[in-house]
């Protein structure tokens, strides 16, 4: 099939190259010359496993274009997938110019019939406004939601493994048209209208960021009684309707997804006069969570003026050199601002960090020059590297013995059975 996209962001670039390694004839555009050249090189502009192995495959077997030329791009396609950015406006709600710009773009260059397929994660009714849009062209548009269910770090392993498609569209046709797109994958397939495919993605993920504050909201009563979240979580886990996902406490969610669609649905129920009480709660307790994570180093470091600390890990979750709503990045600037020296270090995420973090703040290019001299350290991201420090020698190489595990990530025992002072969440 002839697809084009429109953005080639996170959720567009892994849409375009997973579409044309399905087989699909795939013409992806923006707007950065930069970013469609380090494309059409086989390099991808942000880090993820996989992503740059099928880009360089996809480009050479001619499946897959990136252009500038957005015209060109629209009018190669039958399906064109709206993929630009819906970022919060202040009050939380989804900023949905650039959607409106590209359904405007698509009404003055479009030349033929056209099914558009919003990708982007849009509020409740976009698809009718993009639908209303498209009109002021002769042709016929059918507009079609079907949301992304990717993880940074996972979306490759997602695209072509995720448990399910969605498809939302007033026509049913269209529907299973666009769901002809998807049918090599295996995911579950399921067709609706437009409004509710708009919702189920919000929905989801706020769901699952309820369930990231509910598992937090729980370590904090689990420090206070004495309990281990860890085995409180298995525990709930092993019943099947609560399922072992998403059941990890730590400094709270972060990324460029969870906190702004929470406040996004709390705005859309806003918005037709629904007061959504729970999503408020959830998103007191994410901030909540990193500031106690915060006080409680400051507490136990007592006078954090002067003294070292290593932080690993600043991109917002493992696997990606993202670090939009990081904690871990409130984590070093709290620390530096009480006056500690902060030695930072992250696989993939540096790079983006140095442009937002103190200046003060030392990059080092190992975990171990982190932790050289280190008085505490601090795990503020769930890289599986970290689980892999060999401890013995971590001991000899810091000046303390205080570790803060803001991601549960390491062996309580184990540590304190070397001497270190061992700080988790709700542990
Ligand atoms: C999330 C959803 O999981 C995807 O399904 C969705 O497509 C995506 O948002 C999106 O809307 O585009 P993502 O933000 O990439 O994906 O990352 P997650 O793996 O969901 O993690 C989000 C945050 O929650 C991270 O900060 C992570 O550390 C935290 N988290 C996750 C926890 O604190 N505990 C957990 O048990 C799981």
């Amino acid at each position: 099939m002839k697809i084009s996209v429109i953005g080639t962001g996170y959720v567009g670039l892994i849409s375009a190259v997973g579409l044309a390694e399905l087989g699909h004839k795939v013409w992806a555009t923006c707007r950065t010359k930069e970013k469609i050249d380090s494309l059409n090189n086989g390099q991808p502009v942000i880090y993820e496993p996989g992503l740059e192995q099928l880009l360089k495959k996809n480009l050479k077997n001619k499946r897959l274009v990136f252009t500038m030329d957005f015209n060109a791009a629209i009018n190669h396609s039958d399906f064109v997938f709206i993929c630009v950015g819906t970022p919060p406006w202040p009050d939380g709600s989804a900023d949905l110019t650039a959607v409106k710009n590209v359904a405007r773009q698509i009404a003055l260059a479009a030349k033929k019939n056209l099914i558009v397929i919003d990708k982007s994660t849009v509020p409740v009714g976009t698809g009718r406004i993009v639908q209303q849009i498209l009109k002021s062209n002769g042709h016929r548009f059918a507009v079609v939601s079907c949301p992304e269910f990717l993880r940074e770090g996972k979306a490759i392993e997602d695209f072509f493994h995720g448990d399910r498609i969605v498809v939302g569209a007033v026509n049913f046709l269209v529907a299973k048209k666009v769901m002809s797109i998807f049918k090599k994958l295996p995911a579950v397939k399921m067709t609706t209208d437009l409004e509710t495919a708009e919702l189920i993605k919000y929905a989801a993920n706020a769901f699952l960021a309820t369930k990231i504050s509910f598992i937090n909201e729980i370590a904090n009563v689990c420090d206070k009684v004495g309990a281990d979240v860890i085995n409180v979580a298995k525990g709930m886990g092993l019943d099947k309707r609560i399922n072992p996902y998403f059941l990890n406490a730590g400094l709270g969610f972060g990324g460029s997804c969870f906190p702004k669609d929470v406040k996004a649905l709390k705005q859309i129920a806003g918005g037709h006069g629904y007061r959504f009480k729970l999503l408020k709660a959830v998103i007191e307790v994410n901030n909540k969570q990193r500031q106690l994570f915060i006080e409680k180093i400051k507490t136990i470091l007592k006078h954090p003026a002067g003294k070292n600390i290593a932080v690993l890990g600043l991109a917002f979750k493992d696997n990606t050199d993202d670090i939009r709503e990081s904690a871990a990045l409130d984590i070093v600037t709290a620390l530096v601002k009480a006056g500690a020296k902060v030695k930072v270090y992250d696989p993939q995420a540096m790079r983006l960090a140095a442009k937002v973090l103190p200046k003060s703040v030392i990059f080092c290019q190992t975990i171990d020059q982190a932790m050289t001299s280190a008085q505490a350290v601090v795990i503020a991201t769930e890289w599986p590297e970290f689980k892999n420090i060999y401890w013995p020698k971590a001991k000899k190489i810091m000046a303390g013995k205080l570790i803060f595990d803001g991601k549960n990530l390491l062996n309580r025992e184990s540590l304190t059975r070397l001497g270190f002072k061992y700080h988790g969440i709700g542990r």
